[in-house]
C-alpha cells in the first residue's frame, strides 16, 4: 500500500468530516488508536483532545509509558482515572458476552461523558478491518463497532464516530504507524484487547484478579522478549484446581494459562513453539511470584476453533 497517500486522503476525509468541531481521540496505546491519533493531530492539531481512559485493565505502567510517548510527538494526553466505574460495571458478571457488553457500555458512558465535557462532536477511533468482520459474522462483539451493530453513534451516546483505518489490517496499520515516525515500541506493539486484561480474565473480573493477570503477562511479555510471535500473554482461568502445600496440605488456587500465538492478521492463528526449557522458566516465575496459583497451563489450541483472546 502507499502509505504518503492513504495519510494524505485520511486526513483530508477527517478535517471535511469534522469541520470545525471539537475532536477527541481515545488513546489506548495500541498501534490502531496511536496511529489515528496521529492522523487526527496532523489533520486538527489543537482542535483534537487526546484521552487515555485508565479502565483499571491495563498492563503495567501502561498508562505512564503512553503519556510519555505521545509527549515526545508533541501530543498532550489527559489521563483520566476511571478504573473504579470499570470495576463496578464488571461486578458479578462472569458470562463473556455480559462481560463485553459491561466493558463498551461503561467505555462509551466514560467517553460520553468526557466528549460532552469538552464539547467535542466526534469521537476518533482505531477500529480495523478485522474487528469489523468478526462483529459482522457474530463471533463477538468488538467493544469499538457501534455503527456495525446497528446502534447509532449519534443518537445513542450524543457523538459522531470518525474510523480513519477500518479498512486496514494490522501489517498495514504498522506500515502507516512507521510512515508517521511512531517508535518502534508502538509501531510494532503487540495486539492488546479493548477490553483489556478483562479479556484474559475468566469468571468475574475484580482488581485482585486483574492483579493477577497482570503479572502473569509481565512474566510471559519479559520471557518471550525478542521472540516472533505475534502475541504472547498470560490469562487467569475460572477453576480453582486442587493443590497441595509443602507440607502436605490440600488448598485451592488459580489456574494460569500461557498463551503464544503465530499468525499473521489475527484472522488464524497456531500455537508458538516455545522451548521446554522457556515454558519451565515461565512456570517458575509465575508460581514463585503468584503464590496463589496452583495450575500453569501451556495452550495448544489454534484459531480455530479457539479465538487469540478467552473471551
Ligand atoms: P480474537 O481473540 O478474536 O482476537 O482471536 C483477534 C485479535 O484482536 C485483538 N483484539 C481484540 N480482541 N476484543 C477481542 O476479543 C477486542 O475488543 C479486541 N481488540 C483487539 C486480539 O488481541 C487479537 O489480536
Amino acid at each position: 500500500m502507499d502509505c504518503k497517500a492513504f495519510v494524505r486522503e485520511q486526513v483530508e476525509d477527517i478535517r471535511r468530516t469534522v469541520g470545525d468541531a471539537t475532536v477527541i481521540s481515545a488513546l489506548s496505546g495500541g498501534v490502531d488508536s496511536s496511529v489515528v491519533t496521529v492522523l487526527g493531530h496532523r489533520a486538527l492539531g489543537n482542535q483534537m483532545k487526546t484521552i487515555f481512559i485508565d479502565d483499571g485493565l491495563m498492563r503495567q505502567d501502561e498508562p505512564k509509558q503512553v503519556k510519555a510517548i505521545f509527549a515526545k510527538l508533541g501530543i498532550r494526553v489527559s489521563l483520566l482515572d476511571e478504573k473504579k466505574r470499570f470495576f463496578d460495571a464488571f461486578r458479578g458478571l462472569t458470562d463473556p458476552e455480559e462481560k463485553r457488553k459491561a466493558f463498551r457500555d461503561t467505555f462509551y458512558k466514560v467517553f460520553g461523558e468526557a466528549v460532552r465535557a469538552s464539547g467535542a462532536r466526534f469521537l476518533l477511533q482505531g477500529t480495523i478491518a478485522p474487528d469489523i468482520l468478526e462483529t459482522k459474522k457474530g463471533v463477538k462483539t468488538q467493544h469499538n463497532v457501534l455503527a456495525q451493530i446497528g446502534i447509532d453513534p449519534r443518537s445513542g451516546y450524543g457523538f459522531g464516530v470518525v474510523e480513519p483505518i477500518k479498512t486496514l489490517y494490522k501489517p498495514d496499520v504498522r506500515r502507516v504507524a512507521k510512515f508517521l515516525g511512531l517508535p518502534p515500541a508502538i509501531a510494532q506493539r503487540m495486539p492488546f484487547p479493548g477490553p483489556g486484561l478483562s479479556a484474559r480474565c475468566m469468571g468475574e473480573v475484580t482488581p485482585e484478579r486483574i492483579a493477577i493477570v497482570r503479572k502473569a503477562c509481565l512474566i510471559v511479555e519479559q520471557e518471550m522478549k525478542g521472540s516472533k510471535a505475534f502475541q504472547v500473554f498470560g490469562v487467569l482461568l475460572a477453576d480453582r484446581p486442587t493443590g497441595i502445600t509443602r507440607d502436605g496440605r490440600r488448598r485451592e488456587g488459580d489456574a494460569v494459562a500461557i498463551r503464544c500465538v503465530d499468525s499473521e492478521k489475527a484472522v488464524l492463528a497456531t500455537p508458538t513453539r516455545v522451548s521446554w526449557a522457556k515454558l519451565l522458566r515461565m512456570r517458575d516465575r509465575i508460581l514463585q511470584e503468584i503464590p496463589s496459583v496452583t495450575k500453569v497451563l501451556y495452550d495448544l489450541t489454534p484459531k480455530p476453533p479457539s479465538t487469540i483472546e478467552y473471551i
